[in-house]
């Protein structure tokens, strides 16, 4: 027995690197990397964020054309949050609202297989969806990942099946409507994990009110971690 024991262990660590399998490891680095590039990307995007800042509009409307190439990805410590969350709560069904290159989608797909679980990531970019399949396919977790490109409005609306975890980080226009079109199809305990609350302070207060309100099901706090994320736990069914 005092044999067996340890022996059992050592499988048991080799079946569940999580994070620390090489695939895995070397696909982030490597992402990671490239998106440190985004700071020619905001570059270029200077000028129409100007114009747009000027004429009184978001900052971002002005950087949108310039936005297709741009990662603008989780940090690893935020990334090592949605693993070891999704992981915490056994998330199955784990939905992803912007997934760009792909970066979070490797973070909460190791998750997912560890979880015998799926991540539905969804992108309007063509070009980023085939990349992000490339990226997740390199990290060995492309069964675990179903990318839907095109408005998520619209690829999450069939979605049927009940959820366990969910990532906001496409447009901030959009966290408020999405989670109220997901959140009766989230159960009890499901977590949400909303990013850029601090960047988008104005734009996001109505979401964090609404996520902090718990007459709308859920409790919620904002965690300094990155550029701010909302954590809010679903408290209760609500009736379809
Ligand atoms: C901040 S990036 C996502 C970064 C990604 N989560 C990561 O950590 O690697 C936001 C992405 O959301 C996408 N997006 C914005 N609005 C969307 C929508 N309505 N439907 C699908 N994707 C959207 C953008 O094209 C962009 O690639």
């Amino acid at each position: 027995m005092s044999v067996a024991q340890p022996a059992l262990a050592v499988v048991q660590q080799r079946d569940d690197l999580g994070l620390d399998d090489p695939k895995i490891t070397a696909t982030l680095k490597a992402l990671h990397a490239r998106a440190k590039g985004d700071v020619w990307v905001f570059l270029r995007a200077a000028p129409g964020i100007a114009g747009a800042v000027l004429r009184g509009r978001p900052a971002i409307e002005g950087a949108l054309p310039y936005l297709k190439d741009a990662y603008i990805p989780v940090d690893p410590d935020q990334g090592r949050l949605l693993y070891l969350t999704a992981r915490a709560i056994g998330a199955r069904t784990i939905v992803e609202f912007g997934t760009s290159f792909g970066i979070s989608t490797i973070y909460l797909a190791a998750a997912a297989r560890a979880n015998n679980g799926r991540v539905v990531g969804t992108e309007l970019e063509p070009t980023k969806v085939k990349a992000a399949r490339a990226n997740v396919a390199e990290a060995g977790l492309a069964q675990f990942v179903d990318i839907r490109e095109g408005d998520a409005m619209k690829t999450l609306a069939p979605l049927d099946a009940t959820v366990d975890f969910v990532l906001l980080d496409g447009w901030k226009d959009l966290y408020l409507p999405m989670i109220k079109m997901l959140a009766p199809k989230m159960r009890a305990g499901a977590v949400v994990l909303a990013d850029n609350i601090f960047t988008f302070k104005k734009t996001l207060r109505p979401y964090v009110a609404h996520m902090q309100d718990r007459a709308n099901g859920f409790e919620s706090v904002t965690v300094p971690l990155g550029h701010g994320m909302e954590y809010s736990v679903r408290l209760a069914e609500q009736k379809r």
